[in-house]
């Protein structure tokens, strides 16, 4: 005890210190929403335990993100083979599976364990890209109403519930690293397939402040430009795919959209208003440049360097590693995991 105490002085005096001496401008470039966070995460990587039901029959995921995560999800230490001592469960089944079928298995897991009854559902999440149609049937609703869905960003509108739902980060292998010469040449990036409003394309190529292209000759070509560049343009929609590769290589996201844009990986996690810009698109024409400058002027270094710490959220690993994609989804989870309970003794 006596120990304990001296410890916790310690660590208390020299958080003091470093509270102290640290600016508060660099305090702020924290890309977090809670100062908890890695507190929190090491807490999960210790306490989170997943039950994972076995599928009715074998399958595979049919996207690149869906695979790779329940791999790794089946060989880590996170999988549970009690039950009882679950946080969680997931429930695996295959993305052609037909509602009916979907419902008897449901059905059958309903009837064979106690888990599903216990909270209708809600302690239990599974992955679906395209995200689970409708359906009428009651273990269909449940397993849409009730259980944590994670879909592939961005999610299928309609097929996304907010306040439950989770999204996987697009998949990206850029194995380079930040290129030497890091000038700053443009204040915008622009790319045809993240941009495709031809009134928007016709108006940014005729700024010299605005790097515009088809498509970057090579990988190599790429991060170069989204190192040289303040922001890089994304109507939400369209490709979104390099939205990572953006935060990484220092390139503030702009995300053009219409309606809020809710299904951004890590929303518990990450202060998404500190790491991108969101424009309505009658904002943009006309007044894009003027916008970005002025965004730029007041905390355009601060969002990059925000960027640049939450990026490593966004790398997928064959194998995981700390604070990887896998590990901030199931982070994520982790912080559901109350939300989407009903209560029940501990
Ligand atoms: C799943 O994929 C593996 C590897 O590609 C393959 O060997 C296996 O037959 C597939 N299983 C099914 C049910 O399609
Ligand atoms: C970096 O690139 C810019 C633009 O191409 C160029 O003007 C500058 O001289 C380069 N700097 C170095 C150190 O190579």
């Amino acid at each position: 005890m006596a120990c304990f105490s001296v410890l916790f002085c310690l660590l208390f005096s020299l958080f003091f210190i470093i509270a102290q001496s640290k600016p508060a401008i660099l305090l702020n470039t924290s890309p977090y929403l809670s100062p908890t966070t890695i507190l929190n995460y090491q807490k999960m990587v210790q306490n989170f335990k997943v039950f994972i039901y076995k599928p009715n029959k074998p399958f595979n995921y049919t996207t690149q993100a869906e695979s790779l995560f329940y791999a790794t999800l089946q060989n880590s230490h996170f999988v549970t083979h009690n039950a009882e001592e679950a946080n969680l469960f997931f429930v695996p089944f295959s993305p052609d599976l037909s509602l009916r079928s979907l419902a008897r298995f449901i059905g059958n897991l309903r009837t064979d364990l106690p888990y599903w009854n216990r909270a209708l559902g809600a302690d239990h999440f599974f992955l679906s890209c395209d995200g689970l149609g409708h359906d009428s049937n009651r273990n269909v609703v449940e397993l849409k109403k009730n259980s944590v869905q994670i879909s592939c960003f961005p999610a299928a509108g309609g097929y996304f519930i907010p306040h439950k739902d989770l999204t996987l980060p697009p998949i990206v292998y850029n194995p380079h690293a930040l290129p030497e010469n890091r000038t700053v040449r443009f204040l915008g990036y622009v790319r045809h397939k993240a941009v495709t409003s031809p009134s928007l394309i016709d108006e940014l190529v005729n700024y010299r402040e605005f790097c515009v292209e088809t498509e970057p000759s090579d990988e190599t070509t790429f991060a170069e430009r989204l190192s040289s560049s303040k922001f890089c343009l994304f109507e939400y929609g369209n490709d979104v795919s390099w939205i990572g590769e953006a935060l990484r290589f220092g390139c503030v996201p702009v995300m053009i959209a219409d309606r809020p844009v809710n299904d951004l990986p890590f929303v518990d996690v990450l202060r998404w208003q500190e790491l991108a810009v969101f424009l309505r698109s009658e904002r943009v024409l006309g007044e894009l440049k003027h916008v970005l400058h002025n965004t730029w002027r007041d905390r355009g270094e601060r969002m990059k360097r925000s960027g640049a710490a939450a990026s490593k959220h966004f790398v997928w690993n064959e194998k995981p590693e700390p604070l990887d994609s896998f590990n901030t989804v199931m982070y994520q989870l982790w912080l559901r995991r109350h939300t989407v309970r009903y209560a029940r003794a501990e």
